[in-house]
Formats: C-alpha cells, structure tokens, sequence
C-alpha cells in the first residue's frame, strides 16, 4: 500500500480539532442522558476510531453494541440505496434509549435504513450521533442529533474511513489527491 503521505492532499480536520469536538459531544451526551439508561450502538467498520473515543468521554454508565451493514452492488466507492444487515446486536434494545455512532453521513441511506429497522424492535428513545455530515450528497432526510463537523464533498479518509480498507487508524481526517492514489494490488 502506497504511503498515505503520497496521496494527502490536505488534513481536513486534525486530531487535536477531532478530539476536542468529540469531547464536547460527549459532555452534552452525558447532559442529555443523565438518569437514564443509554445504549451506544456502532456500525461497523468506520464508526469504531469514533465509538471508542466517544465513549471514554461519556461520563454517565451507559452500554455499548454493535452492528454491520453491508451495501448491495455497489462500487467501492459510492453508496447506495439499499443495504443487507451482516451482523446484528446482541442487546434487546426495547425500552433503551438508543444512540448511533457513526462516522460520516452520506446519502443517509444507510442510517435510514439502521432507523427503520431498529425502530421496529420498541427502543425508548432513538438517535443519532455522527461524527461527519457530508449534507451536500444528502439523498434523504435523516435526523441528526449530534454531529460533529459538517464537511465538504471531498474524499475524505483517517480515524475510521478507509481508502481501499487502509488507513483507518490515522488520527486525522484527510483528504485523497485521487489523481496521485494509487490503488492496492
Ligand atoms: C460508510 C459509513 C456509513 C455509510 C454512509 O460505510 O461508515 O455507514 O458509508 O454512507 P451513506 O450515508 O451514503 O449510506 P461503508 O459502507 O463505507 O462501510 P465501512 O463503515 O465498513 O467503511
């Protein structure tokens, strides 16, 4: 794999930035669930970089869980409307006050989808936390209760979002030079 270095055409969001924004959405997290129960639900793969540091922010008890989606023939890419559920949670999320973790919003097909289903199975409450709202690609309204930085329509990866199932571990958002990328194999 290419060195990230190659291909970064600039740092969009920096960790000290990243972090700090994440601090003060766990502050009003912890606010807003105060005295209630509080289960954080990641999906899979992007959301965990955000999930973890979330969650060691999140002063009050609260559960956490996981769940995987996968999107149907689609390019690496590009997302679309219509998405398979790959692994489910283990919680019985009835009567809990759900909040989803995820890291970029997109179209919103894919929390759509997530809200569909998990509104089916009773939760108390359910909601939304994202760490990045790309609104111009929005193809359908999706409530947003947390969000952390609004950014621009750029290929974006670091701190949970690959290119080409790399660089998720980095602890910044950058952008991709796709005329300098060189794809994997
Ligand atoms: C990304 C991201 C969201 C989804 C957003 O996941 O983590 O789940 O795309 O796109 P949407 O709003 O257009 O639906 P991806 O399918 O790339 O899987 P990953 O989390 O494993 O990287």
């Amino acid at each position: 794999m290419q060195p990230y270095q190659e291909f970064l055409a600039e740092i969009l969001i920096d960790e000290q930035t990243l972090q700090a924004r994440i601090a003060e959405l766990a502050a009003e997290i912890s606010r807003d669930y105060k005295d209630e129960n509080l289960l954080l639900i990641c999906i899979l793969r992007g959301g965990v970089n955000f999930l973890v540091d979330l969650m060691r922010l999140v002063s009050i008890p609260h559960q956490i869980d996981f769940m995987a989606i996968s999107s149907y023939g689609v390019g690496a890419r590009e997302s679309s409307g219509s998405i398979r559920l790959t692994m489910d949670l283990v919680t019985n999320i009835r009567n809990k006050n759900v909040l989803l973790v995820e890291d970029i919003i997109d179209s919103g097909n894919t929390i759509a989808s997530v809200l569909e289903l998990l509104q089916t199975r009773q939760p108390k409450s359910l909601k939304v936390c994202v760490l990045l709202d790309k609104a111009e690609r929005r193809e359908v309204v999706v409530p947003i209760h947390y969000r952390g930085f609004e950014i621009p329509n750029r290929y974006v990866f670091g701190y949970g979002l690959d290119i080409d199932e790399f660089y998720r571990n980095l602890p910044f958002i950058g952008i991709v030079d796709l005329e300098k990328y060189v794809p994997p194999g």
